[in-house]
């Protein structure tokens, strides 16, 4: 495995989770979450099924608040503003803290409208035929679909759209990219292509990224944090964090021997 080279100058902070916890009902998803995500480097969240990942990187753009029944306790500061405040504007929130999903979700319509639908409706006053061709240009698909940009996002391929996709959420030019398993479930090829891409994409964002793959975290990631699951007193498992560090550190020489054991591909 090869790793990032380690960064110089200590980077800003992004987001600054504090003492996170999220129930959904009664049941509690992960517990007493805190760390810290620096600018412009990609961050990895691993761990076995149902350790918290997806729940926390919900978190960072409130999508939880769209699940009936989750509460999230403790405060995750964006830039120093604590996005759980009353004050917070849940929309300008959204526009600064992007997502990818698991599998691709392009709108139901032409590839050119999945660009400019969300830039016209957050306000984008420029040229959209311009936005349209620098988004697309900027996640590798401009030369492969310059020629049917009214035909339907979907008739793309699985890691085609997935590009539309981040090509989609940096049109609107948010500070952070959440991408939730981007890549499970795309072939090998496309797979690559979306990890050059992001290797691309952390000189202007931060790239916080839920993966399954061991292999692909130590690629491309700078920081990993790992997770785990712990059973409550009714039996019901939930998930904390283990362990954050560099990418290099959380797989060559880890604080906690549980980390060494997921690393090395002794359990999950
Ligand atoms: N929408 C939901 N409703 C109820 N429980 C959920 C929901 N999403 C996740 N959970 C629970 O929260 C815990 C963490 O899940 P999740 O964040 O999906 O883990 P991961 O992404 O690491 O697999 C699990 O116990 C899971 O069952
Ligand atoms: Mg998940």
């Amino acid at each position: 495995m090869s790793f990032q080279a380690a960064t110089i100058a200590p980077a800003r902070t992004v987001l600054s989770v504090r003492n996170t916890t999220v129930h959904y009902g009664s049941t509690l998803g992960v517990h007493d979450v805190s760390f810290d995500i620096p600018e412009h480097q990609i961050t990895a969240l691993i761990g076995p099924s149902g350790c918290g990942k997806s729940t926390l990187i919900r978190c960072f753009n409130r999508l939880n608040d769209l699940i009936p029944g989750a509460r999230t306790q403790g405060e995750i500061y964006f830039y120093g503003q604590n996005i759980y405040a009353e004050a917070m504007a849940v929309d300008r929130l959204r526009r600064q803290i992007g997502m990818v999903f698991q599998k691709p979700n392009p709108f139901d319509h032409s590839i050119y409208e999945n660009i400019a639908f969300g830039a016209r409706i957050n306000g984008y006053v420029g040229n959209l035929d311009q936005l349209v061709e620098r988004s697309l240009y900027r996640v590798g698909l401009w030369d492969e679909v310059k020629d049917r940009l009214h035909s339907r996002g979907y008739d793309l391929s699985g890691g085609q759209q997935q590009r539309l996709c981040i090509a989609r959420s940096i049109a609107i030019e948010p500070r952070v990219l959440l991408m939730d398993e981007p890549c499970s479930a795309l072939d090998p090829l496309a797979t690559h292509l979306i990890e050059d891409l992001m290797q691309e994409l952390r000189e202007h964002y931060t790239i916080i990224i839920v993966t399954h793959n061991m292999q692909q975290a130590a690629r491309i990631s700078d920081m990993a944090a790992f997770f785990n699951t712990k059973t409550d007193d009714r039996g019901l498992r939930y998930g904390y964090l283990v362990e954050f560090d560099t990418t290099e550190t959380i797989f060559q020489e880890p604080h906690e021997k549980l980390t060494r054991d997921y690393v090395s591909g002794r359990f999950g």
